[in-house]
């Protein structure tokens, strides 16, 4: 698909599937839990219901923003998978607290990391942060998938590298896929959302932008850092909807560049999957 015939872009709630998106405040101000509801026609019976805890960016060096709520609120949850959206590291320093984080991440479908731009960069000279992710006990996908089963029925879950970067791809990821096998991505960038609205995927789960962390009422994000032309302020945050394809993008819960945030809490979040057409 080029890009005169990519799909129109749909931003916001009207993304078919996201039924509904609800807030609570962790930490006025700082950090949220949203819990969204997907509502996904092709989902098999024995997914319905499954929850998918989700936190991306933590950018951790010595400096860890939010880190006592981080450790508590995944500690808590009581979900079926993790999902983790890359960008975990500012520097490997960070890695003795991020341990803290992810040894609260237990379900039992497991825990997964799709590697981001940061963590590319600290890792450079050591042939990439897979190795940091396992010691963090997280199952690093770069540019592969798996089946994961339920009750009988099955789901394929494929992660790629890094979309802000262009090293994602996706046939690598959905190698081994069965035809017509429903497909969860897990990405770091929203940029990778034209390619998987080429395979009809159904639902990408992505961070890197930090909502913007810099928002402004009635204006959103002044800029975010996605490849994709023209795309960045609106791809900042929330739903995104290509052609089949709906994509939540997580505010995250770090920071880079500029260490804060106006009116741009960070986010954890829990996705509902369920099994049939939007309400
Ligand atoms: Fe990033």
């Amino acid at each position: 698909m080029g890009l005169s015939d990519r799909p129109r872009v749909t931003y916001g709630r009207d993304v078919a599937c996201i039924a509904t998106v609800e807030r609570i405040a962790l930490a006025p101000g700082q950090l949220e839990h949203l819990t969204l509801e997907a509502r996904l026609p092709t989902l098999p019976q024995a997914f319905d219901g499954l929850r998918v805890g989700f936190v991306t960016d933590l950018h951790y060096s010595l400096r860890a923003p939010l880190h006592r709520h981080l450790v508590t609120w995944v500690a808590e949850r009581d979900v079926d998978l993790w999902l983790v959206g890359g960008d975990l590291y500012e520097s490997a320093q960070g890695e003795g607290r991020l341990a803290e984080v992810c040894e609260g991440l237990s379900a039992p479908l497991g825990r997964y990391v799709v590697p981001g731009n940061n963590d590319n960069r600290v890792f450079r000279a050591s042939g990439g942060p897979s190795h940091a992710f396992e010691r963090l006990g997280l199952m690093p996908l770069v540019n592969v998938g798996l089946r994961l089963e339920r009750e009988g029925g099955s789901i394929w879950l494929a992660g790629t590298d890094d979309p802000s970067r262009a090293r994602d791809d996706l046939d690598s990821a959905l190698r081994g896929s069965r035809e017509g096998e429903f497909v969860l991505l897990l990405s770091h960038a929203p940029d990778v959302i034209f390619r998987a609205a080429a395979r009809a995927l159904p639902l990408v789960l992505c961070g890197h932008t930090h909502g913007g962390q810099v928002r402004l009422p009635g204006i959103g994000a002044l800029w975010a850092g996605t490849r994709t032309r023209g795309c960045g302020r609106k791809m900042a945050a929330g739903a995104v909807g290509a052609g089949e394809t709906a994509m939540w993008v997580s505010r995250g819960t770090g920071d880079s560049l500029l260490p804060f945030r106006f009116l741009c809490p960070a986010e954890v979040t829990t996705v509902i999957l369920r099994s049939g057409g939007p309400r």
